[in-house]
């Protein structure tokens, strides 16, 4: 039997409920925000990620789908779609064509990683950027943003963490401060951090080898040696996170692990997520659109992992039970007036059922209840020749005749309290 590959899953009935309701709330949370949508494709060119994500990160060396296509191009599936985005807003000029550029995207992502509890090789992002503005109040109001988004999911257990990576300025002076601080160490740690050292001494604080972490921990802290406007930057952010009233703790190791970051960085953690708990994570690039080849404009953003978010909401959650009314033929009737009927009560906006599997009453009654039918319809013949029906109420068995003129506009009425409730 052919599987699904390592490291991918399906969203099966019954689960793919909670994905909806996920995806709702976050459509909802941008619509009050003011984001629009953006949708670029699964596929680009590797080198916008070996330029964009960065050549010195895991995502780069070690992670990506790339493969040459039978045209002979370099492409690879996307591990992130901040670099599609900005590639988007500057192949559109979108910076013209848009009265504000507040995007978002949600869609699937590739990483070849070691799959583990939380962590997939395709899975899901709800991703956010802004380009063009600088200043530190909208770092604090996309955190925000991020923590409403994750509280009208129901989360509640979770934990926002922030940092300063500082900016071309003051990043140079802090590698030699951390190199210097390694000094004698360096030969100790892995060979990935040796390669770090050279390439981008940053990218140390990424490190998951468990013998490293003592060092790495000991190491010095990038908001010791901040410039002063990036000083002044995380100093106005925190202010703000602080007038909306919301909890954090600083983290001196939230380097995240991608190159285009610089001063604010963020994420959420999921407090019973295990090793995979990053909700969310964010921060700001300016820079980087300018990098990839277009003006000079700031931009921030986030990106939160669906499966994550899914693990990480209530049981019940996602699970709107929509009425279905369950029509049955009964005796010498053919299919056509329930067919018509059911297409009637469709035309009306109810969900109707059909078993074409011409099973007796008693079998179709069992699966009504098994496929959670509010309602039973029975059509036989006599209810057909005084274009009566017969309608039977699932949760209390009352039974009552109602005319076939009448019937949908009937249902409709009592269906949409069952909604509401
Ligand atoms: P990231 O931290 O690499 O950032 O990914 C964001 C989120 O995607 C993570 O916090 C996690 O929830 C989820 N995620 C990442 N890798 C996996 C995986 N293998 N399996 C399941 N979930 C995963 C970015 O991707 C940046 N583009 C975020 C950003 C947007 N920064 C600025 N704008």
């Amino acid at each position: 039997m052919i599987q699904a590959i390592r490291g991918t899953h399906d969203i099966l009935p019954g689960e793919v409920e909670r994905w909806q309701r996920l995806e709702v709330v976050a459509r909802e949370v941008c619509r009050r925000y003011g984001y629009q949508e953006i949708r670029t494709p699964v596929i680009e060119q590797e080198e916008l990620f070996a330029k964009g994500t960065g050549e010195s990160t895991d995502i780069v060396q070690k992670e990506m789908y790339t493969f040459t296509d039978k045209g002979g191009e370099k492409v690879t599936l996307r591990p992130e779609v901040t670099p599609s985005i900005v590639r988007a807003f500057v192949e559109h000029t979108l910076d013209q064509k848009l009265p504000i550029s507040k995007l978002y995207s949600m869609g699937p992502m590739f990483r070849y990683e070691r799959p583990q509890k939380g962590r997939y090789r395709q899975f899901h992002q709800f991703d956010v950027e802004v380009f063009g503005i600088e200043a530190p109040s909208l770092d604090s109001e996309i955190i925000e943003m991020a923590a409403k988004f994750v509280a009208e999911l129901e989360i509640n257990d979770s934990e926002l963490i922030i940092n300063s990576v500082g900016c071309k300025n003051c990043r140079p002076a802090f590698s030699q401060a951390l190199l210097a601080a390694l000094d004698d160490k360096l030969p100790q740690l892995c060979a990935d951090c040796r390669r770090r050292a050279e390439t981008n001494p940053l990218r140390i604080f990424d490190c998951k080898v468990v013998a490293d972490q003592s060092i790495i921990d000991g190491l010095p802290h990038t908001v010791d040696h901040l410039c002063p406007s990036c000083r002044d930057h995380f100093n106005e952010v925190k202010r703000g996170l602080e007038a909306y009233a919301l909890d954090y703790q600083i983290s001196h190791r939230l380097v995240r692990g991608i190159d285009y970051y610089m001063r604010t960085t963020f994420e959420i953690l999921g407090k019973h997520l295990g090793a995979q708990d990053a909700l969310l994570g964010g921060g700001r690039y300016d820079g980087l659109v300018k990098h990839l080849g277009g003006s000079d404009y700031a931009g921030i953003g986030y990106a939160a992992g669906l499966e994550r978010l899914i693990m990480a909401m209530p049981e019940a959650s996602g699970l709107i039970n929509f009425p279905i009314v369950y029509v049955i033929a009964i005796g010498e009737v053919s299919s056509s007036p329930v067919q018509v009927l059911a297409r009637d009560l469709r035309n009306a906006g109810l969900s109707a059922f059909i078993d074409y599997k011409v099973r007796s009453l008693r079998s179709q009654m069992k699966h009504a209840d098994k496929i959670g039918a509010t309602h039973v319809l029975i059509v036989g013949s006599n209810e057909l020749e005084r274009r009566e029906v017969l309608l039977r109420n699932m949760a209390t068995g009352d039974q009552e005749i109602i005319t076939r003129d009448t019937i949908v506009d009937h249902l409709c009425k009592i269906e949409s309290t069952l909604v509401n409730k």
